[in-house]
């Protein structure tokens, strides 16, 4: 397929292009768009055969359900059955941004959008882009992360190209995502909410609207027999580079001897070695392929940089990979949720 390809400003749109893509969304083709979290693969939200394509492109197991983007909150209403007081506040808070929230679902969403839950999860991106399509197209719009199923999410246009050229009618580009990692998505169709995926929205904003949200424990913990984390999307391994990921994890400076000490043994059995440091450690490292995410004291840098970096590891054929750990608060628990879920919850403690 030829795929078309359009770089748009965010504050100047060009409306002809974005005339074309709405277009090709309403008629059941495929249209790769910016948000402010990842590149987004959008299809019609209310056409199963146009949601099936995504499925195809992406190469996505058929029980992981998509997530609708809308433009404004009106445009819900038709889409769920009810929305509780607790959602309504979260939208205000924090829509337009980096939040889905799950509620049930009207038989106006195709079972192709929900993968046959009777839940939906809806968000309002912030990016300006991503809602003009919305709007231009005037149906609500399903996307997934615009990568091949299992690999990083692209946070950049390059890497949407990598992934999804000729197998999508059109990529429009924009500026870098700034939050980096997916949305938050709370299901909101029991009280009181429970964080499933996090994201830019951390649990700490959210407690704030209401104390009771929690997170589902099996995004913290590796899941074992049937502990099921409740998104199907959390249970398989994602965002995985090509070569195998380590996480080291404990105080910093034992934790930078420890990767040395076993990236030694890997160099001495002809292995490439990438490291994923920091601004404070990168100096601190012998591999030649040490990438750094930003600095400890800027965490949103470090989430916006993370999947960015484990690309760059395939570009740089690497034969393993070890990474440094964060604490796990605030935007730090979805970075280590990324990183567990790439790293197949390969972790060692010193
Ligand atoms: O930031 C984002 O959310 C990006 C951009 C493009 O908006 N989209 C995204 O979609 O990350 P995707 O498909 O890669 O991840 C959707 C996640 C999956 O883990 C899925 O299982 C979960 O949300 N999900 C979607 N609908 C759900 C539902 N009804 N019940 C439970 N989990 C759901
Ligand atoms: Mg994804």
């Amino acid at each position: 397929m030829e795929t078309k390809v359009v770089f748009l400003d965010e504050h100047d749109m060009d409306e002809a292009s974005l005339m074309e893509c709405g277009k090709v969304i309403r008629e059941g083709g495929l249209v790769a768009f910016p948000t402010e979290t990842v590149y987004g693969l959008g299809a019609n939200a209310l056409d199963g055969n146009a949601v099936k394509k995504i499925f195809i492109a992406k190469g996505r197991p058929q029980d992981n359900p998509l997530i609708v983007h809308v433009a404004d909150i009106e445009s819900i209403k038709p889409l769920v059955k009810k929305i509780p007081k607790v959602a309504e506040k979260l939208m205000e808070s924090f829509w337009p941004g980096p939040l889905t929230i799950i509620l049930e679902k009207t038989d106006l969403i195709p079972k192709e959008t929900s993968a046959g839950l009777n839940s939906v999860g809806i968000r309002m991106p912030s990016n300006e882009i991503a809602r003009k399509l919305i709007k231009i197209a005037e149906v609500p719009i399903a996307a997934p992360s615009a990568n091949i199923s299992g690999r990083p999410s692209p946070t950049d246009i390059e890497r949407c190209i990598e992934d999804l050229f000729g197998k999508i009618e059109y990529i429009i580009g924009g500026e870098k995502c700034n939050v980096g990692v997916e949305s938050t998505v709370v299901d909101c169709t029991e009280y009181p909410p429970c964080v499933l995926r996090p994201g830019g929205v951390t649990l700490e904003m959210l407690q704030e609207i209401d104390k009771n949200i929690y997170i589902d424990p099996a995004i913290l913990n590796k899941i074992e027999g049937d502990f099921k984390p409740k998104a199907p999307g959390m249970k398989y391994r994602h965002y995985a580079p090509k070569a195998p990921l380590i996480i080291v994890q404990g105080d910093i400076d034992k934790v930078v001897d420890k990767i040395n000490e076993i990236g030694e043994e890997y160099r001495r059995k002809g292995q490439k070695v990438g490291i994923i440091a920091t601004e404070e450690t990168k100096s601190l490292y012998k591999s030649i392929s040490v990438v750094s995410l930003g600095s400890r004291l800027d965490m949103d840098a470090i989430a916006q940089n993370l999947f960015e970096t484990l690309r760059v590891f395939d570009d740089e054929k690497v034969d393993v990979i070890f990474s440094e750990s964060f604490e796990e608060k605030g935007i730090g628990i979805a970075v280590m949720n990324r990183l567990k879920k790439s790293s197949g919850y390969n972790i060692i403690d010193v």
